[in-house]
């Protein structure tokens, strides 16, 4: 009997199944608690410097200084967040395309990256239920599931070669070219997870023009800018997105570029045909926010806000960036010349072309497993690798222990 006198049954929670647990992160759970000294984690997409840390940035350091000093209250924001965030938010995006696209486009600020995915499906699906999403085939494995609790349909597109370990551009095209009008495309607007295979300038022309003539609605979550060849150079596809389509919705995270993981900072942007229409859709964002977390966390927005409306900030914030950058450059490098070195007849120098963290290593999952179990080296299932985690410190073991379980 309880207190109200009803009787219970059964303990509700009782009748539970264990949840599935996220695989990257459940990997994560398991490296905390090896307890091998000489571990090594290359699954979470989370940048590492030469010591093997994820710093805070000194810009985000001084930011953080200026803003303890200078803040007067900690009221709610709107719904949409910081004004002159989302006005930052644009500038990064546009470039020099910032007072043309402008007037038709209107930022949300969000908790991360994820929290502008989410509140873009959740606007498409109440406005656009008939609407279908479709994925790169592979894609980050948390959007069918970020889609899917917002009950929006997805189904996928060719996306990658694995026998090339390049991008099946034909493939992508030829799909893109027979999907109905009113349809919706995610694309990574760079540094694509897993693969770290991005499609040409010339390629993201020819598919922007595929978008437009066929009416579909182009979604880029641009998680990366930066990680890639540079900040201006890694918006140059979403530009040409937004040059060819009126309409276009863009999901910014700041989690890497700025290193602010845990502040929870992003942004969705929503361009549409006419300022009057940017505002009606808007509206219905706004609702999205209000039932969903009401509005949004304020400091990570007031950290890039602060760095990049500061001259010297935002030149020594291009300088980290470029840093971060140029380390997992090299890494790649070092990881190709250092397998070579260690007798792998598979030859490995693709991953010098491709960019931003990962990479598709070709490991199956024998042999990721068995990386785990003898050598305390951490892949997700599918070989997908995080170059930032690789150091020079740590790279000879991976090498050697990667050699080991392909034969070499
Ligand atoms: C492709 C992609 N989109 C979005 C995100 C979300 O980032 P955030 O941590 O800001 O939610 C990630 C993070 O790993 C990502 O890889």
């Amino acid at each position: 009997m309880n207190q109200t006198g009803i009787q219970q049954e059964a303990s509700m929670f009782e009748q539970l199944q264990p949840a599935k647990p996220d695989a990257i992160l459940g990997l994560t759970e398991a490296f905390r608690n090896d307890s091998n000294p000489a571990k090594i984690n290359l699954t979470v997409g989370v940048y590492k410097d030469d010591a093997g840390q994820t710093p805070v940035l000194e810009t985000v350091k001084e930011a953080e200084k200026r803003i303890l000093a200078e803040q007067k209250s900690k009221g709610y924001l709107p719904m949409t967040g910081s004004p002159e965030f989302g006005q930052t938010v644009q500038e990064l995006l546009f470039g020099d395309g910032f007072e043309s696209l402008s007037e038709r486009a209107r930022t949300t600020q969000t908790p991360g990256g994820t929290g502008a995915l989410r509140v873009a499906g959740d606007f498409l699906h109440t406005m656009f239920p008939q609407a279908t999403l479709w994925l790169s085939q592979p894609t980050w494995p948390n959007h069918p599931g970020i889609f899917a609790a917002a009950h929006v349909p997805v189904d996928t597109y060719p996306y990658f070669d694995a026998d090339s370990n390049s991008l099946d551009f034909a493939g992508m095209i030829s799909k893109l070219e027979t999907l109905p009008a009113g349809d919706v495309v995610l694309l990574h607007g760079c540094c694509h997870n897993p693969t770290g295979v991005d499609p040409s300038q010339q390629q993201w022309e020819q598919i922007a023009a595929v978008l437009r003539d066929r009416g579909l609605l182009p979604l880029i979550d641009f998680a990366y800018q930066g990680f890639g060849d540079g900040v201006q150079e890694d918006a140059a596809g979403l530009r040409a997105v937004c040059a060819a389509c009126d309409e276009v919705l863009i999901c910014s995270s700041y989690s890497k570029n700025f290193s602010l993981y845990n502040d929870r900072i992003g942004a969705l942007t929503l361009v549409a045909r006419t300022a009057e229409q940017a505002n009606t859709a808007l509206g219905h964002v706004k609702l999205r926010v209000r039932t969903n977390y009401s509005n949004p966390p304020a400091h990570g927005a007031a950290i890039v806000k602060t760095i990049l409306s500061d001259e010297s900030l935002s030149s020594d914030w291009h300088g980290e960036v470029d840093a971060m950058r140029t380390r997992i450059h090299a890494m790649r490098g070092l990881f190709a010349a250092t397998l070579a070195d260690k007798g792998v007849e598979q030859d490995f120098s693709f991953m010098k072309e491709q960019r931003g963290m990962f990479s598709f290593s070709g490991l199956s999952p024998q042999q990721v497993e068995t990386l785990r179990e003898e050598k305390s080296i951490y892949i997700v299932g599918s070989g997908r690798v995080n170059v930032a985690g690789m150091t020079a410190d740590n790279m000879e073991l991976l090498c050697e222990s990667i050699a080991g379980v392909l034969g070499a």
